[in-house]
C-alpha cells in the first residue's frame, strides 16, 4: 500500500476555546494554531471554528510523488476535480464533506516505544516484590498517536469507491451498505465509514500503550468531569481494540485505545462474518443508547442537509 499514516485530522467546533483544555486533560500538546501534538506522531488534532461539529479535513501520508501521480490519474478518471504537485494533492470527498490532503512523508517507525509494564499472571510472572507500575502514580497518560476516525456518509457505496478504489484505503472489515473499517496503514482502521442521513464525524481514537493505560486515562477524566463519560471500558471484536469513549465539550465523542489489530497485507487477513454483538464490541459494560445515537445527531443532521 502507498499510504501509509493518518497524519491528521481537522475537527470544526462551535468554540475553540471552550475544547481546548479537554483535549490537555486527555494528554495531547496543543501547539500553534489550534493542532494538538501526540507524543510520537506530531500535530494530528487540529480544532477550528465551524458552525456545528464535524470532521472537515484529514492527511495521509504517502511514500512518494509517484504515489500521488497515480491517485490523481484515478480522480481524473472520475471527473473528480483536485490539486498535485509533487509533495501534496488535495481534493474534497463530496458527501462526506472531508478535505483530503495527501502529502509525501518518509515512513518513520515510532522511536523508542517505552517498556511494557511487567506484569505477573500465573504460568509468568515478572513483577516481585514491588506494586504494579500504574499504581504507584505513574505518569501522567501521553497518547502515541492518532488511531482512526469514524464519519457518517449519507452515500456510502459512493464515498467507499472514493476512499478505497481512488485514494488506496484498504477495507480491513465492513457490513456491506452499513459500516466499512478501512485503513491508510497496518492499524486496522484508520478510516471508518458508516451510513448516514448526513455527512457527520462519529467519533476519533488515540491509542495509548496498554489497556491499563486506556483505563487510567479514562478514569482520570471521568474522575475530573463525571458528564465526560460515554462508554467504558470495553473491547471491540472488530479491530481488537479496547476502548473508553468520553465526549468533549463539543459532543464529540473521543476514544482512548489500545491493543488495535495490525494488518500487513489484506491476503493475509481473514475477515469474520461478524454476528449479534459483535458487530459492536465482544466484552465490557452494556452499549448506552447515546453511542449509538449521539444526542446533537439530528440537529447535526438537519443543519448540515441545509448547508
Ligand atoms: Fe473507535
Amino acid at each position: 500500500m502507498s499510504l501509509h499514516r493518518l497524519r491528521q485530522i481537522t475537527v470544526g467546533v462551535p468554540d475553540v476555546a471552550g475544547t481546548t483544555s479537554f483535549y490537555e486533560a486527555f494528554g495531547l500538546s496543543p501547539a500553534a494554531g489550534g493542532a494538538f501534538r501526540t507524543r510520537d506522531g506530531g500535530e494530528q488534532l487540529r480544532l477550528v471554528t465551524a458552525p456545528w461539529r464535524r470532521l472537515d479535513a484529514i492527511s495521509i501520508a504517502v511514500d512518494d510523488a509517484d504515489d500521488l501521480h497515480r491517485i490523481s490519474r484515478s480522480l481524473t478518471a472520475d471527473a473528480i476535480a483536485h490539486t498535485i504537485n509533487d509533495a501534496e494533492l488535495n481534493v474534497h470527498e463530496v458527501y462526506t464533506r472531508i478535505s483530503v490532503s495527501l502529502v509525501v512523508e518518509t515512513r518513520e517507525e515510532i522511536a523508542a516505544p517505552p517498556p511494557v509494564p511487567a506484569v505477573n499472571s500465573p504460568g509468568s510472572v515478572g513483577r516481585r516484590n514491588v506494586p504494579a507500575e500504574s499504581v504507584l502514580g505513574a505518569s501522567p497518560i501521553q497518547p502515541s498517536q492518532l488511531s482512526h476516525v469514524v464519519v457518517g456518509s449519507p452515500n456510502w457505496a459512493a464515498s467507499m469507491h472514493f476512499f478505497t478504489d481512488l485514494i488506496g484505503f484498504e477495507t480491513s472489515d465492513a457490513l456491506d451498505g452499513i459500516i466499512a473499517f478501512t485503513r491508510c496503514s497496518e492499524v486496522h482502521h484508520n478510516l471508518a465509514i458508516q451510513a448516514s442521513p448526513a455527512p457527520f464525524l462519529h467519533h476519533f481514537a488515540f491509542e495509548v500503550d496498554t489497556a491499563d493505560d486506556v483505563l487510567r486515562g479514562g478514569s482520570n477524566m471521568v474522575d475530573a468531569d463525571d458528564s465526560r463519560h460515554v462508554w467504558g471500558i470495553g473491547r471491540h471484536a472488530i479491530g481488537s481494540n479496547w476502548f473508553w469513549y468520553l465526549r468533549d465539550p463539543a459532543g464529540n465523542f473521543v476514544e482512548y485505545t489500545a491493543d488495535i489489530d495490525r494488518i500487513t497485507a489484506q491476503d493475509l487477513y481473514v475477515p469474520k462474518a461478524w454476528a449479534g454483538k459483535e458487530f459492536l464490541y465482544a466484552y465490557g459494560p452494556p452499549i448506552p443508547d447515546a453511542f449509538l445515537e449521539p444526542p446533537d445527531a439530528h440537529a447535526i443532521f438537519a443543519a448540515a442537509s441545509k448547508g
